[in-house]
């Protein structure tokens, strides 16, 4: 039976400080008792923020306190499992973040993890929750869109002033960008349309194969040079392994498919929630900037339909009949919190399913399937563009 008022910690003291925020909205489920970093100046910040709050540079150590009941990873990307499977394996319940794994091995060993522990584990993939990806699932849910056939995501973030530390050296966006050449950063764009298309879960439908490819790196070395001058390593065009953009195609059991893109390194304005939903009866269009619109057009509802010319509408148009109950009920409180409420919503999931037993909302085994993306887009890339068959990390479930 889990207590009235959990206690959480954070690993990962930048992103983690979000944490605090969140859990303004949720003061009576859970309440904020230690934070993790190796770095002493970001630590002194949360002790000047939260007096009374312990703070840690071994994070092994951390998980000896026993008044954590759970914890939310938010160090850089490939520390991710390891941690996660250390505190599941510590009886320490676990949010973590984007993305849960970096290699297949790890996703079995996270699976395995969770399984073995009992405890909690969700991924915190904040994009699912944001007001229209949560309206368009409440209608893929309630069958607006009749049979899904297709589907978009786009990340595009230039990300290349975050891939340095002042004296030139990389960060771990820039190791990612030094080392691999994958679809690096999948989960933003496959998790909303993962659960449109109710992948893993009550369609009865799973990812099948994927087939990626990636365009040269051009951009990187480029920044490197302008900021650091010709000297600098990754002035090199040669020193960068992660091309640009990386494009994904992924098919499912029953005959969907996915286009996924990730580009964190062209120059541009960013667009980190591209997405598009196909079905046989309805179509839906994410916007392409702030200032837009997402647009939907429902076959018989919207005007002009069955005459030829389809006329596309603000999906807002509907919010009085499709609004998430989410959204209905909670919007007030998930504002204050960042990512368009999804830090907020997160959170509510992780600890709804601690107090109450529920499914997690993005379950390791969402987590592990969204993750394996980036191993299996490296297979495929090195490969050249060879389709590799996406595991059932449910082992049929
Ligand atoms: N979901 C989202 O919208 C979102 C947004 C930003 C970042 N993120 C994710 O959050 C994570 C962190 O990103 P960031 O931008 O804060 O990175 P960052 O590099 O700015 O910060 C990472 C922090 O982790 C600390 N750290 C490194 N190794 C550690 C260890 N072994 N133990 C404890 N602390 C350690 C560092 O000292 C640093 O303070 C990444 O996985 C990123 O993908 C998600």
């Amino acid at each position: 039976m889990a207590k009235n008022v959990l206690g959480l910690a954070a690993v990962g003291g930048r992103r983690g400080g979000t944490l605090p925020k969140a859990l303004a909205a949720l003061s009576d489920e859970a309440r904020l008792v230690a934070v993790c970093d190796l770095d002493e100046a970001v630590l002194a910040r949360w002790e000047e923020d939260y007096p009374g709050i312990v703070t840690y540079t071994d994070y092994e150590r951390m998980l000896d306190n026993p008044d954590i009941d759970a914890v939310f990873i938010a160090t850089p990307l490939r520390l991710h499992a390891g941690q996660a499977i250390s505190a599941l394996n510590r009886g320490k319940h676990v949010m973590s973040e984007v993305t849960a794994t970096a290699t297949l091995e790890e996703c079995w060993a996270l699976v395995e993890a969770v399984e073995k522990s009992g405890c909690v584990y969700m991924m915190a993939e904040n994009y699912c929750y944001n007001r229209a990806n949560m309206m368009v699932l409440h209608m893929a849910q309630q069958g607006v869109f009749g049979e899904i056939t297709h589907a978009e995501g786009a990340y595009i973030h230039d990300c290349r002033t975050l891939m340095y530390n002042s004296d030139g050296s990389l960060t771990w966006r820039g190791r990612i960008h030094q080392e691999w050449n994958c679809a690096s950063y999948p989960t933003h764009s496959l998790g909303p349309v993962a659960q449109w298309l109710g992948i893993n879960r009550e369609s009865g439908d799973s990812l099948d194969f994927l087939v990626s490819c990636a365009s040269a790196p051009r951009s990187t070395h480029r920044h490197f040079r302008e900021r650091f001058g010709a000297d600098h390593p990754g002035a090199n065009p040669e020193y960068w392994h992660h091309g640009d953009s990386q494009v994904t195609i992924l098919s499912t059991k029953k005959g969907a498919c996915i286009v996924l893109r990730v580009d964190w390194s062209s120059a541009r304005p960013h667009n980190m929630t591209h997405y598009v939903l196909q079905g046989t009866t309805a179509a839906y269009l994410a916007p392409r900037h702030g200032k837009e619109d997402p647009l939907i057009w429902i076959e018989g509802r919207s005007s002009d339909s069955g005459k030829g010319n389809p006329q596309w509408e603000p999906l807002w148009t509907y919010a009085a009949e499709f609004e998430h109950p989410y959204w209905r009920d909670w919007r007030s409180r998930a504002e204050g919190a960042g990512h368009g409420g999804g830090d907020f919503f997160v959170l509510l999931d992780f600890l709804r399913a601690i107090k109450e037993g529920t499914r997690p909302a993005v379950d390791v085994y969402d987590a592990v399937t969204w993750s394996s993306i980036i191993p299996l887009s490296a297979q495929s890339i090195a490969g050249g563009s060879i389709p590799v068959a996406v595991p059932d990390f449910t082992r049929g479930k």
